[in-house]
């Protein structure tokens, strides 16, 4: 059975990807920096008869990624997938100009650093076992084009480099069955993404899925929304 790793996966968009990926057949694990959220998600999901379970998994302390891995390799001695979803997004309505160092850095710290820390985490580890498949949650507000206005630029700052972060870490993995891709979720009705979202999470699935589960041949190092490559 194949394994993954979902982290803020207790509520919106990843909640709905450990869901479907453990309806896809995946022992998943639930990463939330809650453990009590975490449970009490997790539980919501074993209920469906799914097999999933909750870790704690705070991307933003590098010093706690160590037990995480450790405890994932204690199980189930590999990590197949690495789905790193979990994001922050406090700059929705101001410039560049007037967000704050702590914000901007807390940003960059959830959004940028923490794939950062998991993927050099786990990288190795897929490598090894020549297999894994990274997912990055990028962000279209994240593309080249996007950085010419300065609104929700700390956000926007930490999603170009997350793309930035696919390729360099896609580049780590030729010649092996390993795969690092970004996905777009679209416009998705989550805290995140506030009520106006045009997508249900259920809708955003697609991309996510089909990146987790690509077979060898697949592309490595882009950039999707559900199938359809985006320019970076
Ligand atoms: N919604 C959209 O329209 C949209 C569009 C493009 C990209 N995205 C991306 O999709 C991803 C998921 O977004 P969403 O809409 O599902 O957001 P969401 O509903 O606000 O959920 C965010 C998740 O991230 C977790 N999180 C925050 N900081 C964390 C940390 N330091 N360590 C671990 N988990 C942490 C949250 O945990 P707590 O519950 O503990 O806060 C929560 O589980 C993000 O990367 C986002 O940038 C979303």
């Amino acid at each position: 059975m194949k394994n993954v790793l979902v982290t803020g996966a207790n509520r919106g968009i990843g909640f709905e990807a450990a869901r479907q990926l453990a309806e896809a057949g995946f022992k998943v694990w639930l990463g939330a920096r809650d453990e009590e959220k975490g449970k009490k998600a997790s539980s919501i999901l074993q209920d469906e008869g799914l097999e999933v379970h909750s870790i704690f998994c705070d991307v933003a302390q590098p010093d706690r990624i160590g037990g995480l891995k450790e405890h994932i390799l204690a199980e189930d001695g590999k990590l197949d997938v690495l789905i790193n979803n979990a994001g922050i997004f406090p700059d929705k309505k101001q410039s560049i100009l007037d967000v704050d160092t702590v914000t901007f850095e807390d940003i960059q710290l959830v959004n940028y650093f923490g794939p950062y820390f998991l993927m050099q985490a786990f990288l190795p580890v897929m490598l090894e076992n020549n297999y894994g498949r990274v997912v990055n949650l990028g962000a279209e507000m994240g593309v080249s084009s996007a950085m010419d206005a300065p609104m929700a630029g700390a956000y926007k700052a930490s999603k170009y480099s997350l793309n930035a972060l696919t390729r360099l870490f896609a580049g780590s993995t030729r010649r092996k069955n390993v795969k690092v891709n970004s996905v777009s979720p679209g416009w998705v009705k989550t805290d995140l993404g506030g009520e106006k979202a045009k997508r249900e999470p259920s809708e955003a699935m697609e991309g996510i899925l089909w990146l987790s589960q690509l077979d060898e041949d697949g592309p490595n190092g882009k950039f999707f929304r559900d199938r359809e490559e985006l320019s970076f």
